[in-house]
């Protein structure tokens, strides 16, 4: 059971058993709509385990790719050719070879400035979605993708930075990153994030420790701060877990 004002937190083994799990709950929430999907993704190293898993027999078969729209909940301001382009990344991992390509949404980087590829990124979102103002009602994503950074970060929405209090924005610039890689980012903010039926953090290896210790302990950093308006989820490995509670489960 969740303590009080921590999300749920689900402990896996090992960062295969962690993936695995993942991939179960992308299929969940697939399988629970039986109509129009949309699922935000996140960058970083946490999810290439599991984007490949959903790209391999047997899971992508069960993925109905024709209903299913995959978003990015953060992009380095860098050309798509870029290794550290986060949506590259997934596109290269699992999402070329299954998904239609009108399907599939990376922010765009070929704009003058962050501000105008998030404001480019909104106006996309709010087409798919119908609207430019959000009802709890009815959640932007079925299933959103998150990773803590080791300052604490979620998405691109870094402690003490002002994108971290955006109420009205659904997508925003941010000039400077807080952590490597240091280029200027586009993000979704806190409320874009939080409709979703599910959002889903993977946080995983023994370099995770310091900073699920500090979240656990209740640190209101950007990580903690980012719920869904449904279910969040932290799903964690062992090593990664404080070593006070990391031999009792
Ligand atoms: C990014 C991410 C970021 C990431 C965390 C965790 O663009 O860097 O979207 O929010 O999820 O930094 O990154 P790792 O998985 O690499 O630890």
């Amino acid at each position: 059971m969740a303590a009080a004002g921590l999300p749920e937190l689900i402990v896996a083994a090992d960062a295969g058993a962690l993936a695995q799990a993942a991939a179960e709950r992308v299929m969940a929430r697939i399988t629970a709509n039986p109509s129009r999907i949309a699922i935000c993704l996140t960058g970083g190293s946490s999810p290439k385990k599991l984007y490949q898993l959903l790209g391999s027999d047997p899971w992508r078969g069960k993925i109905p790719w024709n209903r299913v729209h995959w978003f990015i909940g953060d992009e380095r301001f860098v050309p798509e050719s870029d290794p550290l382009n986060n949506m590259a990344v997934a596109r290269a991992t699992f999402l070329d070879r299954n998904a239609p390509s009108g399907h599939i949404h990376p922010i765009p980087t070929t704009a003058d400035n962050p501000d105008r590829s998030a404001e480019a990124y909104a106006r996309e979102l709010q087409a798919f979605y119908g609207s430019e103002s959000l009802d709890p009602a009815r959640p932007l994503f079925d299933l959103v993708l998150m990773g803590a950074g080791p300052d604490g970060h979620t998405a691109s929405l870094f402690p003490g930075f002002p994108e971290i209090e955006e109420t009205q924005r659904w997508v925003v610039g941010v000039p400077k990153a807080n952590v490597a890689p240091f280029v200027p980012r586009v993000s979704l903010t806190l409320p874009a994030l939080a409709s979703c039926r599910e959002m889903l953090f993977e946080i995983a290896g023994h370099d995770k420790q310091p900073i699920l210790t500090r979240l656990l302990n209740g640190e209101t950093l950007p990580a903690l701060r980012a719920r869904s308006n449904g279910e969040t989820v932290w799903l964690v490995d062992r090593a990664a877990l404080p070593e006070g509670i990391r031999g009792g489960r």
